[in-house]
């Protein structure tokens, strides 16, 4: 089966001397294509960041993140946005459009950076 996500010992940490705490610490995930996968635990133990992190959303501290084959770390901040904009779909928790455009601008600007024919 085609391997669609590989995360081989992902750390993520945020804060920093001893502030600095790991919420991911060595996290492994392989997803193949046509599986469905939940992640699931408490509020705050990690799953956002994973998230994160598995869509080249956020860097990972350390660790590495394969996206159909190609290490998210090694391409481009464009190349990124091309992935999470033509193969990765969010429902994010809280709304996260942008305030100066309305609703429709919202949905139609991803479409226009690759200047996809709206009807
Ligand atoms: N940008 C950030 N800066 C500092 N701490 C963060 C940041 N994002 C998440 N955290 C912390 O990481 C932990 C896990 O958060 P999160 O991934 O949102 O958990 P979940 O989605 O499972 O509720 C929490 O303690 C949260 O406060
Ligand atoms: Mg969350």
């Amino acid at each position: 089966m085609n391997k669609i996500i590989f995360g081989e010992h992902i750390v993520k940490s945020f804060g920093e001397g001893d502030e600095q705490r790991n919420v991911l610490d060595g996290v492994s995930v392989e997803i193949n294509e046509g599986e469905f996968v939940s992640v699931m635990g408490p509020s705050g133990s990690g799953k956002s960041t994973l998230m994160f992190a598995l869509s080249g959303t956020d860097c990972v501290t350390s660790g590495k993140v394969l996206f159909e084959g190609e290490d998210l770390s090694a391409v481009s901040e464009n190349e990124l946005s091309d992935i999470r904009r033509n193969k990765i779909g969010f429902v994010f928790q809280q709304p996260t459009m942008l305030k100066n455009l309305n609703i429709i601008d919202n949905i139609i600007l991803p479409s226009m950076r690759d200047n996809r024919k709206m009807l």
